[in-house]
């Protein structure tokens, strides 16, 4: 796994705009009676509590490696919400994670892109799904946007450029088509789409504090506080020139992959 655990307090800054594409999912899912569920990479568990609602009889576990991440989730959890013995918390790492008992649906939001090998990947989620369940994804899909190969190159140049990873801004997202073949190839029914989301943010400095909580953080994890500080405000400078406000703000176009796929029924 990359360095860098996750910061609750930044991530949720721009919470609706991250909450957005769950529900998207959600609401692509087919009716399904559940009694077993998983969120993977569940992060905060707020958006896991969502599916409390969603399948009234269901079991729903919240896994995530981040320890951060799952101390928020159990204070939610601990602070008396109804429903509270249908929903619970582990700390694992989904790709060796495995459910004591097959299940209705698996969820996952904006976390599968931070696993590798996503064939073995899927083979893995696939073989926990009961009878009739079903696989439900997101994940980012916006390397295209300039900002990214502002921070590439910008650590290229930087005197740090040898204390970084060369992985450390790399993720797993592959094409729509593979996603789509592979879980035919697996037996599965999928729906596989792409959105772009137009997030109006209050500035340039809002598209790099979105990324600092996410995908920078296995960069800043190199850096101490002043070089983070300068890195920042290096590629806020390149992030003013390449979104330009505008009257709904400056809008970060971001791409993201769906994809939701049903298990035959045995029956
Ligand atoms: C971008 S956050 C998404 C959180 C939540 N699903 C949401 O939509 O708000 C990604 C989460 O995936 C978790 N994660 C990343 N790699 C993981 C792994 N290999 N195993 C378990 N959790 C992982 C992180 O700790 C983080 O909480």
């Amino acid at each position: 796994m990359l360095k860098g655990d996750w910061d609750p307090q930044r991530y949720c800054q721009f919470r609706s705009e991250r909450a957005q594409p769950f529900h998207d999912l959600l609401h692509r899912i087919p009716p399904l009676r559940v009694q077993q569920a998983a969120d993977l990479g569940c992060g905060t568990g707020d958006l896991t509590r969502l599916l409390l609602d969603c399948w009234p009889e269901a079991r729903i576990v919240g896994v995530d490696s981040s320890a951060d991440m799952l101390r928020v989730a159990n204070q939610l959890q601990g602070a008396g919400a109804a429903n509270t013995d249908r929903l619970r918390f582990e700390r694992a790492d989904i790709a060796s994670w495995r459910a004591p008992e097959p299940l209705d649906c698996l969820v996952a939001n904006a976390s599968l892109h931070w696993v590798p090998e996503h064939a073995r990947l899927l083979r893995h989620l696939v073989g926990q799904l009961a009878p009739g369940g079903v696989l439900a994804v997101q994940m980012p899909r916006n390397r295209d946007q300039p900002i990214y190969r502002a921070a590439t190159s910008l650590l290229a140049e930087s005197p740090w450029c040898q204390r970084i990873a060369a992985e450390a801004l790399t993720v797993t997202v592959e094409s729509p088509a593979f996603y789509a073949h592979t879980l035919a190839g697996l037996g599965l029914q999928p729906a596989v789409w792409e959105t772009i989301y137009q997030h109006a943010l209050p500035s340039a400095a809002a598209i790099v504090e979105w990324l600092a909580g996410t995908t920078l953080r296995p960069v800043l994890a190199c850096l101490d506080a002043n070089e983070q500080a300068a890195f920042l405000a290096a590629l806020t400078t390149r992030a003013n020139a390449l979104y330009p406000a505008g009257p709904a703000g400056v809008l970060f176009p971001f791409r993201r992959l769906f994809f939701v796929a049903s298990c035959p029924d045995s029956g």
